[in-house]
Order: C-alpha cells, then structure tokens, then sequence
C-alpha cells in the first residue's frame, strides 16, 4: 500500500505529551504512514501573529490527514494582550486555530464518539456528529446590532427597556447545503457504523421556523435510509437522556453549537475528557484531535489522559482505510482503561501519562489473539 503523509501538530500544553505518548503505536502496528511535524498554536501567535503559520497551511496542503494535540483558544483581548509589542501595533486578530482549520478546510463534520469505556452498567455506544462550518459558529456575532437588522430587533421589549442602546445579537446560521450535507453524514455514519437510529438535536418548541425548516430536510434525506430510525429531540431533552439512558442513543446529530455542548457531555458520560476523540472531516480530507483542550495547568506534570489521543489516532487510521489497526487500538482502550491499576487520575489510577501509553500499547499488540471475554 502507498506510504500516505500526516501533518503532525502537536500546539500547546498537554497537546505534544499526549501524542508523543501515543504515536509510538502507528510504528507498532506497521502502519505506511510517515508523519511531519509541524507549528501550531499559542507560541506562534504571540511571536508571529497567526497560530497557524504559512508554512503549517503548506504542510497541510501536501499531507493526507492532520493529527493535532491540543491548541489554546482564548478570547480576543486576551490574545492581544500577549502578543508581541510589535505585532500588537499591526493589529494582528486572533482567531482559534482549530476553528481556522474546520472553515478554511471546509471540514464541515465533526465525528466525536462516546462509549462505555470504563465498562459497569449498561453498554453503550453512540456518537455526537457536530456540524463544523455554520450556526451560531458562522462568524456572524455582533457586539453591536447592525443598522440593517434594527428593524427587526427594535420592538422586542428588552431592546425597548435599554433605550435601545448596547444590544449584541448572534446568528444561527443554517442552510440547505450545510444541513443536507451533515445530514447525509450522520446517515451514513449510523449505516457504516452500525447503529439503528439518527436522533437530530434541535430546539424545535423554541427555534420554530428554523427547526421546522431542518426537520423537513432531516425527513427528506432520512428517506434514503429506510432501515434508519430518525427523531427529533429538544436538545435539552437529549442532554438529560443521554445521562438516564445513554444505550437509546445511536448518531445523534447537531448543529455546531449545540454539538460542542452535547460532546462535551458525552465525555462526561464517559468519565471524562479523557477518552473523548474526534475527527473533522470533509470533502478536502480531515483532521483529527483529542477533545480535550492544551490544559496548560497541567502541562509538563506527565499526568495527562493519552487514551483520546490513542482514540484518535484511531479514527485516523479508520478514515485512512486501516480499520482492523484502528479496531486494535480501540480494543486496548476498552481493555486498559477498565484496569484501575494501569490509567492515569481522571480516571481513578495513579498511572502517568508513558505508564498508561505504553500499557495501551502493550495491549495492541496483543489484542489479536485476546477476545475481549477473556481480557474482562
Ligand atoms: C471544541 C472546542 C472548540 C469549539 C473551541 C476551543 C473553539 O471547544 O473543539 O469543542 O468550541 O469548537
Ligand atoms: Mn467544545
């Protein structure tokens, strides 16, 4: 098989101990992958005004996948402040790398699975599929209303009671190519992945017209996959279901800001940030990052969670075309993170981040002739 190339970013804080911790397994597996390290993140904003420098969007550019670590997001004038004096005078704007990559890659899915990884209870196994490139993420965020749209703000009664001064107003933005689009990938997910039901997560008692508009296409691509379960749920109602009962979930499907809230909680249904993995695809090709975020409090303590690096990698692996190696990883996932002896903190253990790697490790190699059965 061709050898393919992957743009290695390892960014901020905890983000390049979780990869070095975990990337040793590509070479274990014998994966034909040759990977390329490259910058992102805070150190090139503050030194050089962009977090994702020309030379990283070139690497980008002749690479078959992108595999992140972790980048730091901090809101505008924080970011300013830390800028370089003289960069700080050229006005350079922050913008999060990672948002960067999703709307310039156009890498509008963003696939973050949820599983019962630390066993007990009931087994479960779905996932958040996220929009990536529209809604309330769609860059169309006013500190200020603009003149056009006053028409439509100024008889709300709040508007009235400030005198209408100082109202900001955010857009959700949805449209037929970005719904259908995300749609059909969540359809397709539930058909390749195996699972029986697409639940769309929305806000149709509240958001009545915009809802109603992507119910219609929901039904209208649903139609395609007859041997899918689809619903709507308010999204509330799937944040309190996926806590109760986690099994009646299959691909539940969202818009940008919606999704980020619920993933983050499929996480916390997990136990944790720790196994949560994601991968953003779209046409162009994808990259892929724990969920996590660089936590720097942590850097350097070697005590970081590599198992959603680990995971990661794996959904790399399975979009790239390997998925027995990808499978492999994931079985020594399931099976090291049910050993309270070998995970790290958040998990109950008292592992470091090289200890809880290399017993991932150590059990990719053996998965194979190792049924799950007999590792429980
Ligand atoms: C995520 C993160 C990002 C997001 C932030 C860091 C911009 O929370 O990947 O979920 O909101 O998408
Ligand atoms: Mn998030």
């Amino acid at each position: 098989m061709n050898r393919k190339t992957i743009a290695v970013l390892p960014g901020d804080g905890i983000g390049p101990e979780v990869l070095d911790a975990a990337l040793p397994v590509i070479e274990y597996l014998g994966v034909p992958l040759d990977l390329e390290f490259g910058d992102i993140g805070w150190e090139c904003w503050r030194a050089e005004g962009n977090p994702v420098p020309d030379r990283t969007w070139e690497l980008i550019s002749r690479s078959d996948a992108v595999l992140l670590g972790a980048t730091t997001s901090k809101p505008p004038r924080e970011a300013a402040a830390q800028l370089e004096p003289e960069l700080r005078k050229r006005g350079a704007q922050y913008v999060s790398p990672i948002i960067q990559l999703r709307q310039q890659l156009d890498l509008f899915a963003n696939l973050r699975p949820v599983e019962n990884y630390l066993g007990g209870g009931t087994p479960y196994r779905f996932c958040v599929v996220r929009e990536n490139t529209e809604g309330l993420y769609a860059g169309l965020d006013f500190r200020d209303v603009p003149d056009e749209m006053w028409p439509l703000v100024a008889e709300h009664p709040n508007v009235l009671r400030s005198g209408h001064a100082d109202t900001t107003a955010s857009i959700r933005l949805q449209t037929s190519h970005g719904l259908d689009r995300i749609l059909r990938f969540a359809f397709e997910t539930a058909r390749h992945r195996g699972y029986e039901r697409v639940t769309l997560a929305d806000k149709p008692n509240v958001l009545r017209h915009s809802s109603a508009y992507v119910r219609q296409r929901l039904e209208t691509i649903a139609a395609d996959y007859p041997e899918i379960i689809s619903e709507v749920l308010n999204v509330d109602a799937v944040a309190l279901w996926m806590v109760r009962r986690p099994e009646r979930f299959g691909v539940v499907v969202a818009e940008n800001m919606f999704g980020d809230i619920l993933s983050d909680l499929g996480g916390g249904v997990m136990g944790g940030l720790g196994l949560a993995a994601s991968a953003n695809i779209g046409e162009a090709g994808g990259y892929f990052e724990p969920v996590h975020g660089s936590a720097p409090a942590m850097a350097g303590q070697g005590r970081a969670n590599p198992a959603a690096a680990f995971l990661t990698i794996g959904l790399m692996l399975e979009h790239l075309g390997f998925a027995s190696e990808a499978e492999g990883i994931q079985e020594a996932v399931r099976h090291v993170a049910r050993r309270r002896d070998r995970v790290t903190y958040d998990l109950g253990g008292t592992a470091t981040t090289t200890e809880a790697a290399a017993s991932i490790i150590d059990a990719c190699r053996s998965a194979p002739d190792m049924p799950t059965a007999a590792i429980l």
